[in-house]
């Protein structure tokens, strides 16, 4: 490429399509709009899903450079849902089918006027219905696919003879001398064979250059492949989960110029588990939809990438599965620079369509690989229908399709069959085998009914087989822990299965066919603003107290809140080595962990019980209720500490922003979670207070609050997404939240 115009800002909307609205660069009736765009903003919960399921219209006039002799140029979308028809000038250009994989269209030079610069207007017609064409349509999906173009859209001028994609295969990781192999397809527009200068650079991410090759090469018309190999890179440094050391590729072919990130790793599935540059790695993730309150999917990067952050560094996880679909690019750059493993997926659930159908999910795979190949982070591409049954024909298609691009990567498919036929490398399975019994997973041989060890890894479970509210009752919200304890705990035990990933990260809006009855499938560890529920905790405190000393215990330390009363057993989940309970004033008991508890976790939950603490030292019922003072050690030092008040009232309202300061130039957003806490700045547990969001009338100009400015707590808190508008310039979003009688003020900047 030559040269990228990003096209985010000054497009204009229409939520009614007309056909003559191709035909005209009039924008009247439009809505002027920034990418990424959701064609409709929902309420949190209880709407119909048929809301955003309509045609639309995006306009936008947009400037071409001054083209110099056949250079080309073409529009690239990131995402549209779920079937776009580009026009230019009235003339169509381009359609694609799908909703979650990128596609271009070539603006030939008959439409453009070659010897100026000049505008033109772009218009694209979204088609946000669930046409049952369409992969992942035609049966009835578990989430919303929302509308709109939610995603980037750039303008991208090459030369004549230009590098459409390179694909990098790093080799050799674990020896002293490692190589890189690259595949660079060129295209020659011109009727002549060209010779022209490669030049291949490779840096480490201070730019420093590691290695290069240059070579005259002659490139015949038509589409070629180069191939090129940097030998031993003595020195380089390996992607790892715990030092993600990324190299930028930089390939020149004459003025032309590709780059790309790479990250020098082995990735295998083996029947005995998953290596990762040769040691094994017991897999502990969760699946992510990418969808928000409000605004769907229409997020920008700073959010996309936040959502890795919190997966790696909240919650410790180390792997994500996007489900059910290819995800933002911003999510998976975000994955491969701290060090986040990612199962990537095409979309689809259930469902498999007529053979139209499968093509579009063959063509998805494709588009999928030649978009992601290139990151370290993904380990896996999943190239079947999300639990779909067995179709030998279709799934050699897609098998046969992964395989042919990237013989670097293996290949799963999510299945919830047993014994279904194994076409993949690995077999991925949903098991929803856990129902609270002792029963906590399937071993591959019951499931696979194979009679060798294949690699193996659990892609879900628990989910709709425990929904719990963040705001559920204490009994529940216990279960929900054991539950994801339990079928971590036995995927640890289990030397054959490489890891399990729970069902899943966050809660979600979904059809009225499933979830809650209110479109929420509140299957989450966190809510839909990624606030964490206790099962958040099972997976956080998995990890070294030398990270992270974690203590949470599973209770809303009340007498009263439980059946029968009391709060033993008391879960609690923490990676110290022992802890001490103080109830009031009485004395500090030390309590250790039990042999024979979920032992095979790394740290398993410290559970006290009546063999610990007598009730009678808790308060029983009719005694006077104390405060309680939980204290972590590690070695005989305390790291940590949780105190509980016997009388909690709200005592300070807390609002905190991810980010205080946001950019210009392009739409951007950052969450803000209110809360209302007690004296000992724990969140008052059912608190349900309204709260008032408001903008100073000079901070509209610069952004707003996605969705209500008036909501209530939900279990002690909520969130609200502050967005900044693309096109305006430097200033200060100021933001009042009022409720409880307390009221904060905070601050976000739009910087450039
Ligand atoms: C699975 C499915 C997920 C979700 C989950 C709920 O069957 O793959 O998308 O619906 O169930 O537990």
């Amino acid at each position: 490429m030559l040269k990228r115009v990003e096209l985010l800002n000054e497009w204009f909307f229409n939520d009614c399509f007309e056909p003559s609205m191709c035909d005209t660069m009039s924008v009247e009736g439009f809505l002027p709009v920034q990418l990424p765009h959701t064609n409709k903003e929902l309420p949190y919960h209880y709407f119909d899903e048929k809301d955003f399921q309509f045609i639309s219209c995006y306009k936008r006039l947009i400037e071409i450079p001054h083209l110099m002799d056949r250079q080309i140029v073409k529009l690239r979308f990131e995402g549209v849902m779920t079937f776009a028809t580009i026009y230019f000038d009235g003339i169509k250009v381009g359609e694609h089918k799908g909703g979650y994989t990128p596609f271009e269209c070539e603006i030939s030079p008959s439409l453009l006027n070659e010897s100026s610069a000049s505008r033109h207007c772009l218009t694209v017609v979204v088609d946000s219905t669930e046409r049952p064409d369409i992969p992942p349509f035609g049966g009835q999906i578990d989430y919303l696919t929302y509308g709109g173009i939610y995603r980037e859209v750039s303008l991208d001028i090459y030369a004549p003879i230009y590098i459409q994609n390179a694909q990098i295969k790093t080799r050799d990781v674990l020896t002293q001398r490692p190589s890189i192999d690259t595949d660079i397809f060129v295209e020659n527009t011109l009727h002549e064979a060209s010779l022209n200068n490669l030049k291949i650079r490779l840096f480490d991410k201070k730019r420093n250059l590691v290695a290069s090759f240059e070579q005259a090469v002659v490139l015949e018309p038509g589409s070629s492949v180069l191939k090129s190999t940097l030998e031993s890179l003595e020195g380089v440094e390996r992607w790892s989960l715990d030092v993600p050391n990324l190299y930028w590729l930089s390939i020149q072919l004459d003025d032309e110029f590709f780059e790309t990130r790479i990250g020098f790793r082995e990735a295998q599935f083996k029947p005995e588990g998953f290596y990762l540059n040769g040691e094994r790695i017991q897999i502990r993730g969760l699946n992510r939809h990418q969808s928000w309150p409000y605004v769907g999917y229409a997020m920008p990067k700073r959010i996309q990438e936040k959502d890795a952050d919190l997966l790696k560094f909240d919650l410790h996880l180390n792997l994500v599965r996007t489900s059910h679909y290819p995800q933002s690019i911003h999510f998976l750059n975000r994955c491969d620079e701290i060090g986040l493993l990612v199962f990537e997926e095409i979309p689809g659930w259930q469902h498999i369509g007529d053979v139209e159908w499968q093509h579009i999910a063959v063509n998805h795979v494709e588009e999928m690989i030649l978009r992601d190949w290139n990151h370290p982070s993904i380990i896996l591409w999943g190239v079947r229908i999300n639990e779909s049954a067995d179709h030998h024909v279709f799934y050699e298609k897609t098998n046969a399709c992964a395989r042919k691009l990237d013989t670097s990567r293996q290949t799963g498919g999510v299945r919830c069959i047993e014994n279904s036929e194994l076409i993949e490398d690995v077999y991925t399975m949903n098991d929803f085998a856990h129902e609270g019994g002792t029963i906590a997973l399937r071993d591959q041989q019951t499931v696979t009914k194979l009679t060798q060890k294949v690699p193996y890894m659990v892609t879900e479970y628990n989910g709709h087989m425990y929904p719990t509210k963040k705001y559920d009752n204490e009994e529940r919200q216990m279960e929900h822990v054991l539950r994801h304890l339990r079928v971590q705990n036995a995927a640890y035990e289990d030397p054959y299965i490489s890891g399990a990933i729970g069902w899943c990260a966050f809660d979600y809006n979904t059809h009225k066919d499933f979830g809650a009855g209110d479109r929420i499938c509140y299957h989450g560890i966190m809510d839909m603003f990624r606030i964490k529920k206790f099962a958040a905790y099972a997976y956080k405190s998995q990890v070294s107290p030398q990270i992270e000393p974690i203590l949470q215990p599973v209770t809303y330390w009340a007498r009263g809140e439980r059946s029968i009363g009391g709060i033993l057993p008391l879960i609690l989940l923490t990676n110290c080595d022992f802890v001490t309970v103080q109830f009031g004033d009485s004395e500090p008991i030390p309590v250790k962990r039990k042999a024979g508890t979920l032992e095979s976790l790394p740290y398993p939950p410290i559970i006290i019980d009546d063999t610990d603490i007598p009730p009678s030292k808790l308060g029983e019922w009719g005694m006077k209720w104390e405060d309680g003072l939980i204290k972590g050690y590690v070695k005989d030092a305390s790291v940590i500490e949780y105190p509980m008040s016997k009388a909690p009232v709200p005592s300070r309202l807390s609002v905190v922003a991810d980010d205080l300061k946001l950019r210009t130039g392009a739409k951007d957003a950052t969450r803000v979670i209110v809360s209302l806490l007690d004296q000992y700045d724990n969140v008052l547990p059912f608190a349900d207070t309204d709260i008032h969001v408001q903008l100073k009338d000079t901070s509209r100009q610069f952004g707003r609050i996605q969705g209500p400015d008036h909501f209530s707590l939900k279990g002690g808190s909520f969130g609200f997404y502050v967005e900044s508008y693309g096109l305006s310039g430097e200033g200060v979003i100021q933001i009042t939240v009022c409720g409880g009688g307390f009221e904060v003020v905070l601050e976000v900047q739009v910087v450039n």
